[in-house]
């Protein structure tokens, strides 16, 4: 089991080169398999999920090779196994696509219920109502979610909650039904864009993506398509409040600066240096001394959720007092225990977590919780006094790529032990 050591108080400074969005990622693989053809998909992040996913569509049946680390083509057109219940899909959340795209292609699809993060209940109602809407019959068998379709039909759907996979569900499997389908209250965040781009370079009709209304109008087949997926919006935030929590100077480049608005906007008012350019953004400390702020989670273009644990690590050594409210998830402040560990002090009432700012955080032995708590757990090692040894590394393999190396070319003293 790896661990990272890191020995805190190295000011980061350099260039960081942006992944591919594991987000949008975990949700183009899937839809690829729509085609009966062959799909190239550039840029993608060498991450687990990504992995994990080239193995079940092998296993599905379906020719997924590595051009290179960063590119995949998949060959989808021996598939015909729709049957995905297989140990590698239980780890990760996103396997829920896999339903979507194959009810979409076969009309038939059964899939062992994801894995994922636990940050509490973290339910697929909304898709399941998603697809029954399109006319899909959907069964609970134990841990495995079955659905099936004489034929789906398009239809009007209205998002209880804004929900990012549900939104991307249901516009896989509303790609290949007859007739129009409507999103109302759908998702917008840049892998949604993401996901219906490369639909409609396969050949499908989606109109809206990044509105809170999309529009899609059914064709019958889907073809083959090469894509290049977007920078990943949240490997960038984390790279950005490393470079501030560090009160260094880092250029974090090959990304979508508009993307990150609510993050810049965050740094700005705590005091932090910020300059955008086109496809970068320079985060540096700006000789202010850094004041506590509010920040509220909330679907995009607001304060990403996953973003949250980070900003806790950054508010944590802010002056005064910060105030976060995650209205995304009911229990994502389990790492706050680690973080307090570490000197922080903060503490958590209902969807509130309220941070005392402290001078610095001293470090300790800690282990990540989920992907984005350890992400957190790295940079509160990075700006803490002494060392800090994070367990559990697993979670931060899933959404980030050679994390200790991109972190020890900005000049971190962290590196990656196997106990
Ligand atoms: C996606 O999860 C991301 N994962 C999450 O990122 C991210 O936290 C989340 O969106 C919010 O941005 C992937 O894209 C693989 P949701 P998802 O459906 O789609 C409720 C990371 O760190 N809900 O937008 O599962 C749900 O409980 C991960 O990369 C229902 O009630 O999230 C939550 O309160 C962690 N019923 C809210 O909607 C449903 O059927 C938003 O969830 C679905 C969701």
């Amino acid at each position: 089991m790896d661990k990272l050591v890191i020995k805190g108080q190295n000011r980061l400074k350099g260039e960081v080169i942006i992944s591919g969005a594991k987000n949008a990622a975990v949700a183009i693989i899937p839809a690829a398999i729509m085609a009966d053809d062959v799909c190239i998909i550039e840029n993608l992040p060498y991450i687990e999920d990504v992995k994990c996913l080239f193995a079940t569509l092998n296993k599905l049946g379906a020719k997924c090779e590595y051009i290179d680390k960063h590119t995949l083509r998949i060959d989808s057109r021996n598939l015909e196994n729709v049957s995905v219940t297989f140990e590698e899909v239980r780890k990760m959340r996103a396997s829920y696509y896999l339903l979507g795209a194959l009810l979409a292609r076969f009309k038939s699809a059964e899939v062992a219920m994801p894995g994922g993060c636990n940050f509490g209940t973290r339910p697929i109602d909304l898709h399941l109502s998603g697809f029954a809407s399109l006319g899909a019959e959907v069964e609970m068998k134990g841990e495995v979610v079955k659905v099936s379709a004489q034929s789906l039909k398009g239809a009007s759907i209205y998002m209880d909650t804004v929900s990012v996979g549900a939104t991307i569900n249901i516009m896989l499997a509303a790609s290949m039904a007859e007739g129009v389908t409507t999103i109302e209250n759908a998702a917008r965040e840049p892998h949604v864009v993401d996901a219906a781009n490369f639909l409609n370079m396969m050949g499908a009709n989606i109109k809206g993506a990044g509105t809170d209304v999309i529009r899609i109008t059914g064709v019958e087949k889907l073809h083959g398509a090469q894509y290049t997926i977007i920078p990943d919006q949240i490997e960038a935030g984390t790279y950005m409040i490393a470079a501030a929590v560090t009160k260094g100077d880092v250029v974090v480049k090959n990304i979508i600066p508009t993307h990150m608005d609510s993050l810049s906007a965050k740094l700005l008012e705590i005091g932090v240096g910020v300059e955008e350019g086109d496809d970068y953004i320079r985060v540096f400390y700006d000789d202010k001394e850094y004041k506590g702020v509010n920040v509220r989670t909330m679907a995009y273009p607001g304060f990403p959720t996953d973003m949250q644990p980070q900003m806790a690590v950054l508010l944590s050594v802010c002056k005064g007092k910060s105030v976060i409210t995650e209205n995304v998830w009911d229990k994502r402040y389990q790492y706050t225990d680690e973080l307090k560990r570490l000197g922080a002090k903060i503490n958590v009432e209902g969807r509130m977590a309220i941070i005392e700012g402290v001078e610095s955080l001293t470090g300790t032995d800690v282990d990540a919780t989920d992907l984005r708590a350890g992400a957190a757990m790295i940079l509160a090692g990075l700006c803490a006094r002494g060392e800090t040894v994070v367990g559990e590394v697993k979670y931060i393999d899933r959404g980030y790529e050679e994390v200790e190396n991109k972190f020890g070319l900005l000049g971190a003293d962290i590196k990656r032990v196997s106990m």
